[in-house]
């Protein structure tokens, strides 16, 4: 697929994203051998590295969504974040594991696991597609990550820009 015109670079192939993906899925399946996984997805970015992560694990997994809406839209600000669309199932009891697309300032994330460690899980942990750490603002847990990647907008692979190139099976960075 040729790239769009606002396109930059690539960092990650699809065969790359593929790739790591499958090692990713082998290290939870490991860390969480013998038990069933419930992995909570974040709307919508997340979705597309969910389904392929939940195809790389290979002990039993549930799934479950929930979509979040940010006061702030400027990216240089971060707002405050509130749930917009719950779970539809309690997490209690259950081995919980966060997939989200991209922890960035480290906001979305902390405030997610306070939300949902107040549900009684038997764990909670994190695992993101990308991880870009320069931009930390907050302390957020990440457990299992498949990327680090440096402080530029990035788009693919379920990452948008004003909810565009989601669909891009590469990961890639934004003439911005
Ligand atoms: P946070 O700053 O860690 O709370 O991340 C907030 C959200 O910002 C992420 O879940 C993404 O939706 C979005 N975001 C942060 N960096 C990027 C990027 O490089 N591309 C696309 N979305 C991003």
């Amino acid at each position: 697929m040729t790239p769009p015109p606002e396109i930059e670079k690539i960092l990650f192939t699809e065969e790359q994203i593929q790739a790591r993906i499958k090692d990713v899925g082998a290290e939870i399946s490991e860390a969480y051998a013998g038990r069933e996984l419930k992995l909570i997805s974040v709307l919508k970015g997340s979705v597309f590295f969910l389904t392929a992560l939940a195809r790389a694990i290979t002990i039993p997994v549930k799934i479950d969504f929930l979509a979040i809406s940010s006061f702030s839209s400027n990216r240089a600000a971060p707002g405050v974040v509130r749930i917009s669309k719950d779970l539809d199932e309690s997490l209690e009891g259950e081995d919980v594991l966060l997939v989200e697309d991209i922890v960035d300032t480290g906001l979305t994330v902390r405030y997610l696991l306070h939300t949902l460690a107040g549900r009684q899980p038997n764990s909670l942990a994190v695992c993101t597609f990308l991880d870009k750490t320069p931009r930390r603002l907050v302390q957020a847990p990440v457990r299992f990550r498949c990327f680090e990647i440096p402080d530029r907008f990035v788009v693919g692979f379920g990452l948008d820009y004003n909810q565009l190139y989601r669909n891009l099976p590469y990961v890639a960075v934004m003439k911005l």
